[in-house]
């Protein structure tokens, strides 16, 4: 029963064993064949000790021994080892596809912060065109390039389902390539230990149909395009020191984007649900939800003003 409940836990959107993506594919077969070729030697080990323990026989001839030691020391481990080798230096080209190197479909420019994901879609030419946060969307069988980059301390990108695990290093531009091949909702948590909050920093990624992505992304960049006005309280109480909402004279780049901010699942980079009143709670006392986050706390908003802002940032597209 505790093996079924194990083998329970394989699927899900933050799974290696439930491969949606080219390089993830790549490491999970990697994995069962290492995994599936080492339970067989321990078995094919194990069944000689007991042979031996139990077998009476005599003693094998010193040119007996020494054949067995040869084949069974030498020449046996040094042909499994070397296949299995082999087998992983064949697979990194998918995992690494510096090797095939073809133009990207989408081109994308991720930052690890302390404790959220700055996300920004480039153009051919490497030039932003739009910036959002913590919610990848991306499209189903197409090659997509993302830039990693951190500006604090170190982060790690990681989607189990999509692809291997990249570090995001303060200074330094990583690349990781991958290509989703099944539509879905998948979650990346920040793995390596960037601080008080570091668990509850989880990307959000969604494949969406090529389709798809391309009206989300037209819709984006329209928002940009479209000015409106930021709601009065927003600005007010200096939201707009810190954060951009696109098309308005928010443009603070301290925290994250918060355009769109509506059709976001989760709120605080996978903290809790996006609901208004998550949202006040969240503004409120940023630290009280996620300890550490740079966001300050914001006690002295009256009431009313705190549910005009999340009236606005909930009904701001
Ligand atoms: Cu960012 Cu751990």
């Amino acid at each position: 029963m505790p093996f079924l409940m194990l083998l329970a836990n394989c699927a899900g959107p933050q799974s290696t064993f439930d491969a949606s993506g080219r390089e993830a594919s790549a490491i999970e077969n990697l994995i069962l064949l290492t995994a599936v070729s080492a339970a067989f030697i321990w078995l094919v080990v194990v069944l000689l000790l007991v042979y031996a323990a139990r077998a009476r026989r005599e003693p094998l001839s010193e040119e007996q021994a020494q054949r067995f030691i040869t084949w069974g020391g030498v020449i046996t481990p040094t042909a499994v080892l070397f296949a299995l080798l082999s087998y992983a230096v064949w697979s990194m080209p998918a995992t690494r596809p510096w090797f095939d190197r073809q133009d990207a479909d989408v081109a994308i420019e991720v930052t690890g912060e302390q404790f959220w994901w700055r996300i920004r879609y480039l153009d051919a030419l490497g030039a932003v065109v739009f910036e959002t946060a913590n919610d990848l969307k991306l499209p189903v069988d197409r090659r997509v390039r993302i830039l990693l980059k951190a500006h604090d301390v170190i982060h790690s990108f990681w989607i189990p389902a999509l692809a291997g695990k990249m570090d995001m290093i303060p200074g330094r531009t990583n690349t990781l390539w991958l290509e989703p091949t099944r539509i879905g909702s998948f979650r990346g948590p920040c793995a390596e230990f960037c601080g008080t909050s570091h668990a509850l920093m989880n990307l959000s990624a969604d494949v969406l149909p090529w389709e798809d992505f391309e009206a989300w992304r037209q819709s984006r960049v329209q928002m940009r395009a479209t000015r409106k006005t930021a709601g009065n309280a927003f600005l007010v109480h200096g939201c707009a020191g810190c954060h951009s909402l696109d098309g308005t004279e928010a443009r603070g780049l301290v925290g994250p984007n918060l355009t769109g901010l509506r059709e976001r699942k989760r709120l605080g980079a996978g903290a809790m649900a996006n609901t208004p009143e998550n949202l006040a709670r969240f503004i409120r006392d940023p630290s009280s939800i996620k300890p550490g986050a740079q966001m300050p706390a914001f006690p002295m908003i009256p009431q009313d003003d705190l549910r005009k802002i999340v009236d606005y940032l909930a009904g701001e597209p």
